[in-house]
């Protein structure tokens, strides 16, 4: 399975990646995942990437497609990979067919997740993940047994910083300027799978396994 996920923030995208990635072995390639261990880190390119991220819009281009051309060689990749944040934009999108394209990769898909804007904002703002193993949980939605403990590992719950409503709204007004042309670039392209993402969970994983052909 080599797909992208493709939909606003909050639609689920890390979630049902998260239970793909475990069910079929693949790579579950995340560019906020990547960024946030950077600025975690405190190498150069968390330096640069978080005043972008603290404010909700997208680190640039190039940062971003260098990135992903190094993260995409790797071995763990051969056997599938959910891109899950990439690409997002226009120039990332055709930065990625140039690789694919000289890799001889072909994808099975783009999904792209549909859900309602406000369910969306109560999934952000309701969003915890643990800062230990990185489960994700949502204080309307999947609660821990213990409230601020992970049922998994027992680790602390933490908000993410651009998870705060102000930051939310900026980041949904992003998504829909550079993000949402995907749509139409995928879909003149004949890939793009549209999947309701405003289901429960499991019913939107099935729906992604029907759309790839698992
Ligand atoms: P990133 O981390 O990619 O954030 P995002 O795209 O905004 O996506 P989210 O993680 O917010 O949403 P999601 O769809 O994964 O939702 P989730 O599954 O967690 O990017 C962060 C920042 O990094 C960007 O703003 C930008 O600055 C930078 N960046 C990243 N990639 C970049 C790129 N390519 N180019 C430039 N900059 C980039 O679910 C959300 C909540 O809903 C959870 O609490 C979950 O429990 C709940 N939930 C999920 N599914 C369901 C369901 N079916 N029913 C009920 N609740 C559900």
């Amino acid at each position: 399975m080599k797909v992208i996920f493709l939909g606003s923030p909050g639609a689920g995208k890390g979630t049902q990646a998260a239970v793909l990635r475990e069910r079929y072995g693949l790579a579950h390639i995340s560019t906020g995942d990547i960024l946030r261990e950077n600025v975690r880190n405190g190498t150069t390119l968390g330096k640069t990437a978080r005043e972008y991220m603290d404010s909700g819009r997208l680190v640039p281009d190039e940062v971003i497609i260098a990135m992903m051309e190094e993260r995409l060689q790797k071995p763990d990749c051969q056997k599938g990979f959910i891109l899950d944040g990439f690409p997002r934009t226009v120039p990332q999108a055709e930065a990625l067919d140039a690789l694919l394209d000289r890799m001889g990769i072909s994808l099975d898909g783009v999904i792209l997740f549909e859900v309602p804007g406000d369910l969306v904002l109560d999934r952000l703002t309701g969003r915890r993940v643990c800062g230990k193993c990185g489960e994700i949980y949502n204080v309307h939605f999947k609660k821990t047994k213990v409230p601020g403990v992970c049922d998994l590992c027992g680790g602390e719950l933490v908000q993410r910083d651009d998870d705060r409503e102000e930051i939310v709204i900026k980041r949904l007004e992003v998504y829909e300027e550079q993000t949402a042309p995907l749509i139409r670039y995928y879909e003149d392209k004949g890939q793009l799978v549209r999947v309701d993402a405003g289901q429960e969970g499991e019913l939107v994983v099935a729906a992604i396994e029907r759309a790839v052909g698992q």
